[in-house]
């Protein structure tokens, strides 16, 4: 009887389902939370009662793309945390109650290590991508965290820098909350740099040791930068949009590549992967790239459909851990922060 696995993922504002089959993903449905861009950002009252209404919906698409019905499944996974809570709540409290029900084993799954794992996600049907070896490094990019991870195994990894206070996709979105530019930022940002000219402007770069992170400094220095100028020509923004969202964006790629070279450098591991939603990012992917053709490095970029939250990465995560028979206490609650 092969392994099969229904994952859930509802740790911040995307509802996602996936079912994986001895290793092999079958779907991954996401519904995507449209009730916060009024607000430039994820509001978790909002986020959780959102998330109530799609995962019956989202759970029965993914079941139903797979072609399997709830008592082919092995196993029920889900993202324990980190996250908003609330958000949190509602995938645990439904992962849970279809184990009990259906007498399966549940197991829990770390985000960080869904994104990071989001690498070694076979498709059914389709060619298999290359996969890095252990170890290698991952430079984990989303909303809530930039991370420099050095991956062991599956189950272990060592986090080897860290933003020390906003991450880069929240410098990204807050550069475009600031410019009025709407609500996810970094795709906007991101459309609209490739307009713009990324030396037009200058802004200040972080003085960090080691493989830490910051970028709250960077969102400080385009605030007074941008009252400076408004101040001289109140449309400054409108005239100068693309090449600021440019310049702003370059600053925060130069930042999380400078630091990633260190870590090669430090610990000599030339497979480097990229992951989480800013992996989605031009700037970023073409940066690393490049880097790879002149300093030898062997890279690995996910699908663009995985490095947004998705279920599919806690799917994979939790075939490993079905196969090494880590399964969790139904009693255990969902966390907030990093725990790791
Ligand atoms: O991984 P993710 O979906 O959620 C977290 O776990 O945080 O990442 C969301 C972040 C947001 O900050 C969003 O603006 C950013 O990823 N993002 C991008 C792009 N697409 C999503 N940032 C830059 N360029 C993109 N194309």
């Amino acid at each position: 009887m092969p392994v099969t696995i229904l994952a859930i993922e509802s740790s911040c504002d995307d509802t996602s389902a996936a079912v994986i089959s001895d290793g092999l993903l079958l779907s991954n449905v996401t519904a995507s939370q449209s009730v916060h861009e009024a607000y430039g950002g994820v509001v978790p009252e909002l986020a959780s009662r959102a998330h109530q209404q799609n995962i019956v919906p989202v759970v029965d698409t993914a079941l139903k793309q797979a072609g399997v019905t709830t008592h082919d499944l092995s196993a029920i996974a889900v993202t324990l945390g980190p996250g908003l809570m609330g958000s949190l709540l509602v995938g645990v409290s439904f992962a849970k109650g279809l184990a009990l029900s259906l007498g399966i084993p549940f197991i829990e799954t770390n985000h960080l290590q869904g994104h990071i794992l989001a690498h070694f996600i076979q498709k059914a049907g389709e060619e298999p991508r290359p996969t890095p070896p252990y170890p290698f490094l991952c430079l984990l990019v989303s909303g809530g965290n930039s991370q420099i991870v050095k991956v062991k195994a599956y189950n272990e990894m060592e986090i080897l820098g860290q933003t020390i206070d906003d991450a880069a996709g929240e410098a990204l979105d807050k550069c475009a909350k600031i410019m009025n530019l709407g609500y996810p930022g970094g795709p906007i940002i991101d459309r609209m740099a490739r307009k713009g000219n990324p030396t037009a402007f200058s802004f200040a770069k972080p003085h960090v040791a080691g493989l830490d992170y910051s970028f709250s400094g960077l969102k400080t220095s385009l605030l007074y930068f941008l009252r400076k100028q408004m101040q001289a020509d109140a449309d400054f923004i409108a005239h100068h949009a693309n090449d600021i969202a440019a310049s702003f964006e370059k600053t925060v790629v130069d930042i999380l590549m400078q630091k990633l070279q260190l870590a090669v450098k430090q610990t000599g591991i030339k497979h480097v992967a990229l992951s989480g939603g800013v992996s989605a990012n031009t700037a970023l992917r073409q940066a690393f790239i490049e880097k790879s053709q002149k300093a030898g490095w062997h890279i690995y970029i996910p699908p663009f459909s995985y490095t947004t939250d998705n279920a599919a990465m806690i799917a994979i995560t939790a075939h490993h851990k079905y196969l090494d028979g880590e399964f969790c206490s139904i009693d255990k609650p969902p966390y907030a922060k990093v725990c790791v």
